[in-house]
């Protein structure tokens, strides 16, 4: 499939198809939301299973107004103060979302991307529903060739991604603001807000976010999370007996030392050292020198890891 122009993309949304479309944090894969077929590919395409809602996507929260029954005071600030940007909300949906975006929920996922395409095409063609562009389960595309290597499906082309990892996803749940998915909008931004509302900020591991996954984000060859260092030797071995597996190349990862750096190339990295099939990825932690919030970073590496020594 082919790269093609913002006008073409608008042209595939409005005639009830799907394309893939940069956002900042990753290539998401768009439907319009009144669009009951493109919702469907979606899902086909991605082989993605019915019951992981999708992300609406909306220029801003009035451009929001029909498809949410309210928004809680602390929402609207968080929106306020991060929107565009790599920030999901989880409000009350109205009768305007179906079923399908939702798996069924109440509530809707809803995001305001900061990518100036992501942008112009939500100018000309109303709200959107995107997942990333990836193939279910697997890593998550951050250029316009990472989409064409996961989908058939065609892309427009808007550059690496700025961000790299996919948004923060937060629901307000039994008088905490919950962070059901971790991104580079951090605890310690969400913090201030949520004090001034008398919340607390809680992170909920997996199966808070339906589709968020144990496993996710999977590179194409195995992935070993190592916690505490461990002698090459011994690694060998242990990966030999695990994986079942005589011949094999380490690849270690390497990453900047500065979290938002080093999201901007992780998925880009883990696609390079897949593209030979005899490596098996090492992310050793306590390499890589994170010295501020990595909690998405860690999220994502436990998620895509085959392995945990
Ligand atoms: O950065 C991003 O969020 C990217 C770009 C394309 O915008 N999109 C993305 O979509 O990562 P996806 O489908 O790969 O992840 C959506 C996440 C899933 O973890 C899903 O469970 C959660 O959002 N989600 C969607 N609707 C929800 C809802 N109503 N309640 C709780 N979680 C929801
Ligand atoms: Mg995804």
């Amino acid at each position: 499939m082919p790269i093609i122009t913002e006008k073409e993309a608008i042209q595939i949304l409005r005639g009830g198809d799907v394309v893939a479309v940069p956002t900042e944090t990753v290539y998401g894969l768009a439907g319009l939301i009144t669009s009951q077929s493109a919702l469907r590919k979606i899902f086909e395409t991605k082989q993605r299973p019915f019951f992981d809602p999708l992300i609406v996507h909306v220029l801003d929260l009035a451009g929001a107004k029909d498809l949410v029954l309210s928004v809680a005071p602390v929402l609207r600030e968080l929106a306020e103060q991060f929107w565009p940007g790599p920030l999901t909300l989880v409000l009350p949906k109205s009768g305007k979302i179906d079923d399908v975006i939702t798996a069924g929920l109440p509530t809707v996922a809803l995001r305001s991307p900061r990518h100036e395409i992501a942008r112009r095409i939500l100018a000309e063609c109303g709200p959107f529903a995107a997942p990333s562009a990836n193939r279910f389960g697997k890593t998550s595309p951050t250029t316009a060739l990472d989409v064409l290597e996961e989908l058939d499906v065609p892309v427009v082309d808007g550059g690496p991604c700025d961000v790299g990892l996919e948004s923060t996803v937060v629901a307000l749940n039994d008088g905490f603001l919950e962070i059901l998915r971790p991104g580079r909008v951090l605890h310690s931004d969400l913090f201030p807000i949520a004090k001034r509302y008398s919340l607390q900020v809680r992170s909920t591991v997996s199966g808070a976010s339906p589709g968020h996954l144990r496993h996710h984000y999977q590179p194409e060859v195995p992935l070993v999370l190592l916690r505490t260092p461990i002698s090459e030797p011994q690694l060998r071995e242990k990966i030999a007996s695990q994986l079942n597996k005589s011949s094999f190349v380490l690849q270690y990862l390497q990453l900047p030392s500065e979290p938002f750096a080093a999201a901007r190339v992780l998925y880009t990295e883990l696609r390079r050292l897949s593209r030979n099939r005899d490596n098996i990825i090492v992310a050793n932690t306590t390499t890589f020198g994170w010295k501020t919030d990595s909690t998405d970073l860690m999220d994502r590496l436990s998620r895509a890891a085959t392995i945990v020594f």
